[in-house]
Parts: C-alpha cells; sequence; structure tokens
C-alpha cells in the first residue's frame, strides 16, 4: 500500500493505513473554486459540511441543512478533486428517523454526489444508521463530542467530556463507531487527554478540530482558515489569510472606481469594430 502522501487518489484503505503513519489534512467546503486550490495543495480528505449553512447561507447553526443542498455542493466539490477523497455530511434528519432512508441518502451522496463517504453524527444513536450504512459498501465517517446537530440538548457551541463520566461515554462511543464499522471518527472540541486516548484506543484514525496535537488528523472549515468568516474566531481555529478583508478592500476599489468613472476604460469596451469579440482587446 503506498504511504497516504503518494496515494492518488486517496482512498478509504489508503487513509485507514496511514494510522500512526502519516498526518491527515481535512478541510470541510463547498465549492469547485475551493476544492480546485485545495487539491492543488495536497489535502487528504475534503468534508462536503452541513456547516455549509453557516458558512455560506449565514444561517445560525446546520439544522436547516437539507439532503438536496449537500447532494448539489457534494457534486460541486467532487466534479473539482482530482486526489483527495470527498465526504458528504448526512445534514439534520436525514440518518436519524429511519435505517432506510438513512442508508438510500447516503447512497445519494456516492450516486448523485461523486463523493467517496459519507460522515454523519452521534455515538449509540447512531450505531444502528451506521451498521446498515456500511453493510450497503458506503464508507462512514463517525463524528462525536460537540455535534452541532444536538446543539439544542447540548445547551449550546460547548466543550464535551470535560468530566469523567462524560468522557467515559464519548471513549466507549469512538469504541462502538470503529466497531461499527467507521473508517474515521471526527473528535469535536474535547479535552485533548480524551482525544489521546480515544486515539490510541481505536484501530481508524481520528480527526480532531479543537480536539488537541494528537489526533491522526485535523480538520478545519476553509472559510475560517481563509479569514472569510466575520465575526466568530473559535480558540481551535488557526487563519491562514484574511481573504474578508481583501474582498471588502477589492469591492471599495470596485465602487471608487464606478464612481469616479474610472471604471471602465477603453480596453474593457467594446467598440463597433467586429473584430472585437468578447476577450480582451490589447
Ligand atoms: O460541518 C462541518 O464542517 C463539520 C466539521 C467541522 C467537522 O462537521
Amino acid at each position: 500500500m503506498p504511504s497516504l502522501s503518494e496515494s492518488n487518489p486517496v482512498t478509504v484503505p489508503s487513509l485507514v493505513a496511514a494510522k500512526g503513519r502519516e498526518r491527515i489534512a481535512m478541510l470541510s467546503l463547498y465549492d469547485s473554486p475551493s476544492a480546485a486550490a485545495a487539491d492543488a495543495a495536497g489535502i487528504d480528505v475534503f468534508l462536503v459540511g452541513d456547516s455549509v449553512e453557516m458558512a455560506v447561507y449565514g444561517r445560525p447553526n446546520t439544522l436547516s441543512a437539507t439532503m438536496d443542498t449537500m447532494v448539489r455542493h457534494s457534486r460541486a466539490v467532487a466534479d473539482a478533486t482530482r486526489r483527495a477523497l470527498v465526504v458528504g455530511d448526512m445534514p439534520f434528519l436525514s440518518y436519524q428517523a429511519d435505517v432506510r432512508e438513512a442508508v438510500k441518502n447516503a447512497g445519494r451522496f456516492l450516486a448523485e454526489g461523486g463523493c467517496g463517504a459519507v460522515k454523519l453524527e452521534g455515538g449509540a444513536r447512531s450505531l444502528a444508521a451506521i451498521e446498515a450504512i456500511a453493510a450497503a459498501d458506503i464508507p462512514v465517517m463517525g463524528h462525536l463530542g460537540l455535534t452541532p446537530q444536538s446543539f439544542r440538548k447540548l445547551g449550546g457551541f460547548k466543550v464535551q467530556g470535560r468530566d469523567a463520566a462524560a468522557a467515559r461515554a464519548i471513549a466507549a462511543d469512538a469504541r462502538a463507531l470503529a466497531d461499527a464499522g467507521c473508517f474515521a471518527v471526527v473528535l469535536e472540541c474535547v479535552p485533548d487527554t480524551l482525544a489521546a486516548e480515544i486515539t490510541r484506543a481505536i484501530p481508524v484514525p481520528t480527526i480532531g478540530i479543537g480536539a488537541g496535537a494528537a489526533c491522526d488528523g485535523q480538520v478545519l472549515v476553509f472559510h475560517d482558515v481563509l479569514g472569510l468568516t466575520r465575526n466568530l474566531a473559535p480558540k481551535f481555529v488557526r487563519r491562514y489569510a484574511e481573504l474578508g478583508r481583501a474582498m471588502e478592500e477589492a469591492a471599495r476599489a470596485f465602487g471608487a472606481d464606478v464612481r469616479s468613472g474610472s471604471f471602465p476604460s477603453r480596453e474593457e469596451t467594446f467598440s463597433s469594430d467586429p473584430k472585437h469579440g468578447l476577450r480582451r482587446v490589447r
């Protein structure tokens, strides 16, 4: 089996084999240009996250995501991706109510969305859906700790597993997810010691977000990494660019040029000469 960095495309077996050998880099992203850029940069896994509702559609949480929205964004990402494994995030109520529905919805991510796997949230309460999806040969990634679709029950977006009983329950869930067939488990907003313990205990990779450095991989939302998210700075985010500021500056410069009359210039204007087509005339 080639190493993860040599895998092209990245497959589920190559990710599992990377555990303990190479760290896995994963980004949550939703569109074609983002996927093309992150793929060229060698990111291993793209999650088409239901966080699209917050990052792109400006919703206050992820509960409004629908299967149709998620499949459409998945297709855009998959079509622009050559190497990374694309994972579709199953939205709220697409897998909780009925196991048969869960399998059908997971299948849509592969058949219509072009994904190589799906992710869903929850431990014991999601095991029946995970087992059924895995039995249909659809690779499943688990998600434990702060599971944003449960924020109402959790009382908000809070660190999970801080007391001993809660930590034991999350660790037991992680073992159960691996036993049920998950090929990787996202650990969101849990203490680093708990993430380290789970990473040692289960045979599949852990991917952390706000879960410390011991995880087998790390995931962040690309909008956060790029500095596109306003008014939101979770402690675990590292911003590698300030594109929100760059967008504002570009919009301000455009507005100023329109108002001053310096846009469009002669070069940006068509003449009556039929030789001058849509392409820029130099
Ligand atoms: O929806 C999402 O982007 C996620 C990641 C943050 C793990 O679930």
